[in-house]
């Protein structure tokens, strides 16, 4: 299996962008932990980020027919986008929802998710060490792992 990891909208500045809030980790550090984590689990791992709503659109369509499932940080598109949730919906891949943060702990437009309606699964509040829990959950709903 090949899967595509995806990063929404300032997620490019994960480091330096409120350390409070999402740590000091930087999305090439992630990038590496996946790349990682996709090695031991044995699966093709593409990693991408884009600051526009329409990008990560039709990264989502491309990602129809190339990978088998989709981990997706959306970014503050997560609690905005109709579109995207849209997308998911069309390609009918599952999906992954991912939040660094703990949304449900902060402000209550962030608890809002239209990513949420058409994802599988709902993985946010562990940092960076989410994404390989993301990894690990969507390779067992693949069927992959045990
Ligand atoms: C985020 C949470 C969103 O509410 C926020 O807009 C982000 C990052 C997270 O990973 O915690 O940009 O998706």
């Amino acid at each position: 299996h090949s899967i595509l990891i995806l990063n929404g909208p300032n997620l490019n500045l994960l480091g330096t962008r409120q350390p409070e809030v999402y740590g000091t980790t930087t999305l090439d550090d992630i990038k590496d932990l996946c790349a990682e984590h996709g090695k031991a689990l044995g699966v093709k791992v593409a990693f991408e980020q884009s600051n526009h709503e329409g990008v990560l659109i039709d990264a989502i369509h491309a990602a129809k027919g190339t990978h088998a499932g989709v981990i997706l940080n959306a970014g503050a598109y997560t609690h905005t986008s109709v579109a995207l949730m849209d997308a998911i919906f069309s390609t009918m891949l599952p999906v992954i929802e991912l939040h660094l943060s703990n949304v449900h702990a902060r402000e209550e437009f962030r608890h809002q998710s239209y990513i949420a309606k058409a994802a599988i699964g709902i993985i946010c509040g562990f940092g960076a060490a989410g994404y390989p829990l993301a990894m690990d959950a969507l390779l067992r709903y693949l069927g992959d792992a045990d």
